[in-house]
């Protein structure tokens, strides 16, 4: 294996299948699978995962409610996915634990950096709920962050595009993929990878980032393997 230990980011939207809102049973299933069989290879693997399928902060603000309100309000959202992860993980054998940056005791562990490594070295999946537990910070910064605390190998950034373009291929027809792009190509560029704040912790503490369609089955599993699957930003 390429990835002894990653950090994987889900989106909380991914989580939705074809629904129009929560968690499609069937999609969360799949995920389970997926990272099963990275786990069974002997990875290790911790996991955060966004929020933006039960509420956004930043659109909440659009709305008038106050920012600070809102980014918490998400971060309960990413526990609630959080929780549903864990469980599908359970349910198909993958011993797990969850942490969260915002104290919740009757649900899962608080966050304990040394905790999670121990978890980790036993074979556990971590999942880390909560964002980082402050306002004004992505979940994108979560994974960055946790993934340096944890000296994760990659970030492997899960999503519906299968890597990072020139453009938005959505509007732009003429968009190309790169396979590998620097970290400074992508400052140079304004490249959309993830927010800046979570794009400089990775550059600062020289984390490679790979951006991939976790909706496709195997792609995971390559990835840790070493194919060239997605985008990898490098150094
Ligand atoms: P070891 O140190 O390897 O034994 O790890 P462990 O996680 O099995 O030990 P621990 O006794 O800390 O945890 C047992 C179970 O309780 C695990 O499922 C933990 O996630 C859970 N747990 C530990 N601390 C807390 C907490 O503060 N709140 C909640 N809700 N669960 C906790």
């Amino acid at each position: 294996m390429k990835y002894q230990r990653i950090l994987l980011k889900l989106s909380g939207e991914a989580l939705m299948g074809d629904k129009q809102f929560g968690i499609d049973n069937v999609r969360i299933m799949q995920y389970a699978q997926e990272i099963k069989a990275v786990w069974e290879r002997g990875v290790e693997i911790a996991i955060v995962i966004g929020g933006g399928n039960i509420f956004r902060g930043v659109q909440a603000e659009q709305g008038g409610m106050e920012r600070t309100q809102g980014d918490y309000m998400g971060m309960l959202a990413t526990m609630i996915n959080s929780m549903a992860l864990q469980s599908a993980l359970e349910s198909v054998g993958v011993p797990t634990r969850l942490q969260s940056a915002i104290e919740m005791k009757q649900i899962c562990e608080p966050f304990i950096k040394r905790k999670a490594v121990r978890h980790l070295e036993k074979n556990r999946v971590v999942i880390f709920g909560s964002g980082t537990g402050n306002p004004f910070f992505t979940t994108d910064t979560a994974a960055s962050l946790r993934a340096i605390e944890i000296e994760a190998d990659v970030v492997l950034k899960g999503t519906r595009v299968d890597g990072i373009y020139t453009a938005d291929p959505e509007k732009d027809p003429s968009a190309e993929k790169y396979d590998v792009v620097t970290f400074s190509e992508v400052f140079e560029k304004g490249l959309n990878v993830m927010d800046m704040t979570a794009f400089t912790l990775c550059n600062e503490n020289k984390l490679p980032i790979i951006v991939f369609d976790m909706n496709k089955s195997g792609n995971l599993m390559r990835l840790v393997q070493g194919d060239a699957v997605g985008t990898k930003v490098e150094f």
